[in-house]
């Protein structure tokens, strides 16, 4: 089984409806399409990537099945994306997946990086941890 197939298994048996979650590399968003179907109607997902070719591909993926409503798109560092989050105070949030890399058959210099994925994780352990407070 891929990671990725192990990841999305996990990840079917946590998430339920009106949870609200966020992919932290939104790529081309086979990711954000998983989460969105996971979180239903009622849930929320935040899509982050630096890049705004991932942001329009995974629009496009998301567009294509009708769940564009439930999505957030954001163009951004993730690591500045998930501090601003925090700042906001107000996510509740069930799950955060990160797929590290580059862009399928886009510019392969535009890819994760140690540094600002570490910060992105530590403001997401602070965010998965706001969670609980609020469960
Ligand atoms: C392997 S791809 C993600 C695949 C995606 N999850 C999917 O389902 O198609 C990695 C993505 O991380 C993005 N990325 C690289 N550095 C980033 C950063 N600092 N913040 C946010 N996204 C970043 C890239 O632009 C690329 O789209």
């Amino acid at each position: 089984m891929r990671l990725t197939e192990k990841v999305h298994h996990i990840l079917t048996n946590h998430l339920k409806e009106g949870d609200r979650a966020i992919d932290a590399t939104a790529g081309n968003g086979y990711d954000t399409l998983f989460l969105a179907e996971q979180v239903g109607p009622s849930g929320k997902v935040i899509a982050i990537d630096i890049q705004d070719c991932a942001i329009r591909s995974t629009r496009e993926k998301l567009e294509s099945a009708g769940l564009i409503d439930r999505v957030r798109l954001v163009t951004d560092d993730h690591a500045i994306a998930l501090r601003k989050l925090i700042e906001d105070d107000h996510e509740n949030v069930a799950a955060i997946t990160f797929n590290l890399g580059y862009l399928p058959g886009s510019d392969k210099s535009i890819q994760t990086r140690a540094e600002s994925t570490e910060e992105a994780l530590a403001a997401s352990i602070q965010l998965l941890t706001l969670a609980d407070t609020f469960a």
